[in-house]
């Protein structure tokens, strides 16, 4: 049986005296449940996050890094630096960082390779556009994506990858997929891990959905058979809605 895994991705918000008052309360309201919590902050926020995160269940992560190990690489930070100050988690190839920033499949992969080479675990972000949608390509995009991303990773590292489906047309616009095509999108990317690296591990990948999720329909999407938990967005903004989130089963 796979865990729920609830991630919340803050993007580029909250100060560090709002990370510290935001865990403080979060702590509190997760405590006691029994699915997977983690944060992924601004680089500025990390510090204070691990620190007031410390003996509870929350788990802190980032939201990129650089494939390099170091060099000259002006306003990067490396896997090897987000490992030392014991960051466990990191968001890779978000599609705001493919779209904005020239994230491509290959970037991608060598970000995969180096979390792991630099004991971080990561969530790889998939998903297709409005337009892939509409011509029925989305199925073909994002295994293709996912493949991609995987490449020469070793089974137990495809194993311990964390998956994050998330169709562009549903991130910050109010707009989810419905729970069935999540679900089916899921599928394919499961179908595709198990045709790679065969049944055992496809069974075993965590796949979030995201794009748009809330406490009024995190339960509909988390109870689906292929969906194991989120990342969450602007909802993951506010303690409270982000702790019902999380606690998605328990009412
Ligand atoms: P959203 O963002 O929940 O605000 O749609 C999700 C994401 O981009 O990870």
């Amino acid at each position: 049986m796979r865990k729920k895994v609830i991630a919340g991705n803050w993007k580029m918000n909250m100060l560090p005296n709002e990370t510290i008052e935001y865990i403080e309360n979060l702590s509190k309201l997760v405590k006691n449940s029994e699915n997977e919590v983690i944060l992924c902050v601004p680089y500025v926020d990390l510090f204070y996050a691990l620190l007031i995160a410390q003996n509870t269940n929350i788990k802190i992560g980032a939201q990129n890094m650089h494939f390099e190990e170091k060099g000259a690489y002006t306003g990067e930070v490396s896997a090897k630096m987000l490992k030392s100050i014991n960051v466990e988690y990191v968001i890779i190839g978000h599609s705001e960082r493919r779209q904005y920033f020239n994230e491509t499949d290959e970037t991608v992969n060598k970000k995969v390779k180096a979390a792991f080479e630099n004991g971080l675990k990561p969530i790889v972000c998939v998903g297709e556009t409005l337009e892939e949608r509409e011509e029925g390509k989305t199925a073909d995009k994002i295994t293709m994506q996912t493949e991609l991303a995987l490449k020469d990773l070793t089974p137990e590292q495809v194993q311990n990858t964390i998956i994050a489906y998330e169709p562009i047309w549903a991130i910050g616009t109010g707009k989810t997929a419905t729970s069935e095509d999540a679900n089916n999108s899921i599928k394919e990317i499961r179908k595709k891990i198990a045709e790679i690296y065969g049944q055992n591990i496809a069974q075993r990948v965590i796949i979030q959905y995201g794009g748009s999720v809330k406490s009024k329909n995190a339960k509909e999407l988390f109870n689906m058979s292929d969906i194991d938990g989120g990342l969450v967005g602007g909802a993951s903004l506010d303690p409270q809605e982000f702790s019902k989130i999380v606690n998605f089963n328990e009412n």
